[in-house]
C-alpha cells in the first residue's frame, strides 16, 4: 500500500483525546495483529495475510489512533476493504476496534471510510458477512445503511452459526461522514455470484 495519503482527525466521543483516521502503512502491522488477536481469538488472520493485505493496492487498510498522555500514539481500531479500481462491487474484509476503546464511534469511522474509498474507486455496492450473534456489529452495519441480503446457515465452524449477508448500496446521500442508504432494500437471496474470502466470510463480489 501507498504511503498514508490522507487523514482526517476529529474527537472520538466527549472528553476522549483527539483520534485521527489514516490509511494504514506496514509500520502498524504490529499494531493492527495485536487487536486482531485479541478481537478474533478463535480464528486470527496470520500477520503474513495482514500484512499481504496492508500491501495490496485493492485493499486500502484504514486505522484510527491518537496520542496518549505520554506522547505515546496508540492504535485503536482498524479496517480492510477489497475494492479493485473498476470493479462494481466492494467486500469489507474485516473491522475490528481495540476492546478497551469501543462505543467511542471508531467502528462507525472506520466503516464510513471503507464505504468512502470503495464509492471512490468506482463501486456501487459494498458486501460483508457477519456472524449471525454479532449483534453489536449488525447494528453498527445496519445503522449505516447495510440490508440482509441473505443467510448462510451454519456457515462458521466448528460452531455452526449463521454467516448474515449485507449489502451497501453505495448510491446514496452521504452526510457528515456518515452513510444514510436511499435505495429500497434488496429482496433475500439477491446474491452476487463470485466470491471472495474476508474476514466476516465469505463475502461476494
Ligand atoms: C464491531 C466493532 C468494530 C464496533 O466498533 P465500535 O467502535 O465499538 O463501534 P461504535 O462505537 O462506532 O458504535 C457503532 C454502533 O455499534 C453499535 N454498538 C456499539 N457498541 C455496542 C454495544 N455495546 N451494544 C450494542 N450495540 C453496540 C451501536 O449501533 C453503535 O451505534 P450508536 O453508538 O449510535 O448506538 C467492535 O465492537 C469490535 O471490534 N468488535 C470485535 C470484532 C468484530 O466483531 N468485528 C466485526 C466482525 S463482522
Amino acid at each position: 500500500m501507498a504511503a498514508a495519503a490522507r487523514s482526517e482527525t476529529a474527537p472520538t466521543a466527549g472528553n476522549q483525546p483527539e483520534a485521527t483516521l489514516r490509511e494504514a502503512t506496514a509500520a502498524d502491522l504490529a499494531s493492527i495483529t495485536r487487536i486482531e488477536q485479541a478481537s478474533f481469538p478463535d480464528d486470527p488472520w496470520s500477520p503474513a495475510m495482514l500484512a499481504d493485505t496492508v500491501a495490496s493496492p485493492d485493499s486500502p487498510v484504514w486505522v484510527v489512533e491518537r496520542g496518549t498522555a505520554s506522547n505515546v500514539v496508540e492504535l485503536l481500531g482498524f479496517a480492510a476493504v477489497l475494492a479493485a479500481r473498476g470493479a462494481s462491487d466492494a467486500d469489507v474484509l474485516t473491522i475490528a476496534v481495540d476492546a478497551a476503546a469501543r462505543g467511542l464511534g471508531i467502528g462507525r469511522r472506520l466503516l464510513a471510510a471503507l464505504a468512502a474509498t470503495a464509492r471512490d474507486r468506482g463501486a456501487h455496492q459494498l458486501f460483508l458477512e457477519v456472524r449471525a450473534g454479532n449483534s453489536v456489529a449488525r447494528s453498527l452495519y445496519e445503522s449505516e445503511g447495510f440490508v440482509v441480503i441473505g443467510t448462510r446457515p451454519r456457515y462458521y465452524q466448528p460452531d455452526g452459526e449463521d454467516a448474515i449477508v449485507m449489502r451497501l448500496d453505495l448510491h446514496r446521500r452521504v452526510e457528515a461522514g456518515t452513510a444514510e442508504a436511499t435505495a429500497p432494500h434488496a429482496a433475500d437471496g439477491d446474491e452476487p455470484a463470485n466470491q471472495t474470502v474476508s474476514r466476516l466470510g465469505v463475502s461476494n463480489d
